[in-house]
């Protein structure tokens, strides 16, 4: 996966801004890192894989991007708040969280165990808390910036083999929301991105494998980038999203919207 979409923002856009990216060594999280560091970002990732860490670390630093990675599961919240203490120490300030970080496998809800269902909640859902609360103590309440968390487009939908998923998902966009109305007085946005089809992803792959006939692509016919929703954070992060909080944007080529799916091409 690598950022094929050409950006329509300033290259200084996030200048002098730190961007902490949870899960951003592999997938849709490093190409948010990678975005992000092209407009100016510092970046700081944390996940629980230390190779591949450093090996976006140094895929970043030759890019000329600023990276720095901690090694935790943003299950922990004493793990969390290390992270937290080792990125102020490297670079001193946290403007932006993404919190990226998901576990998925598809299984029909008969073959998801216990453990393997809250696990998944425990990734998604509490991950996001516990990440979102640590850096609003320690640099958001005093100083603003903006949080993106990525979801899931499943609003209101049934999910087949993604029970487990689809309601960590319900309440991370549901967490958003609240997150943007209770610290919107600190200055702090709080939005969320929900990547339809995501092509080389983890999570496509695994679902591809599940099922037998994934299903059409998108009605615009395409499917999506890390860099389609890599930029969809950028614009949350910036200026002109300055009115915007407690939204979760769909970025799916339509897929969502589409009720009958009837893969009509032009009519
Ligand atoms: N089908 C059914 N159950 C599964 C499973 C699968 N494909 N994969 C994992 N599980 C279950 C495990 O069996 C275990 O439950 P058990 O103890 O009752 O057996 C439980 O999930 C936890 O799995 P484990 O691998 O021990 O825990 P973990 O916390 O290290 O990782 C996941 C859990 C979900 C994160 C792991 O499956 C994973 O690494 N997934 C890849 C990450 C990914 O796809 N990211 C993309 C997000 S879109």
């Amino acid at each position: 996966m690598s950022d094929t979409t050409p950006s329509s923002f300033r290259p200084d856009l996030l200048a002098g801004q730190v961007a902490f990216v949870t899960g951003g060594a592999t997938g849709i999280g490093k190409e948010i890192c990678r975005v992000l560091g092209r407009h100016g970002a510092r970046i700081a990732m944390l996940s629980r894989k230390e190779d591949r860490l450093k090996a976006a670390v140094e895929e970043l630093h030759g890019e000329g991007i600023a990276a720095h990675h901690e090694v935790g599961d943003v299950r922990e919240p004493d793990a969390v708040a290390a992270a937290v203490r080792g990125i102020l120490a490297r670079f001193g300030r946290i403007d932006i969280l993404v919190n990226n970080a998901a576990g998925n496998f598809p299984a029909p809800m008969t073959q998801i165990s216990p453990n393997g269902f809250r696990s998944v909640v425990a990734i998604d859902l509490l991950g996001t808390y516990n990440v979102s609360r640590a850096v609003f103590y320690a640099w958001l309440r005093d100083h603003g910036g903006n949080i993106v968390n990525i979801s899931a487009p499943f609003e209101l939908k049934g999910v087949a083999l993604q029970a487990h998923v689809a309601a960590a998902k319900a309440g991370v966009d549901s967490l958003t929301r609240t997150c943007a109305v209770e610290w919107g007085p600190y200055g702090i946005r709080v939005n969320a991105v929900a990547p339809g089809s995501i092509e080389g992803t983890e999570g496509v792959q695994r679902f591809s494998d599940a099922v037998a006939n994934p299903g059409p692509g998108s009605p615009l016919g395409i499917t999506g980038h890390g860099s389609d929703i890599a930029h969809a954070v950028l614009f949350f992060c910036s200026p002109a999203a300055r009115f915007i909080s407690g939204q979760v944007i769909a970025v799916d080529g339509a897929a969502t919207v589409d009720q009958l799916k009837l893969g009509l091409g032009r009519v």
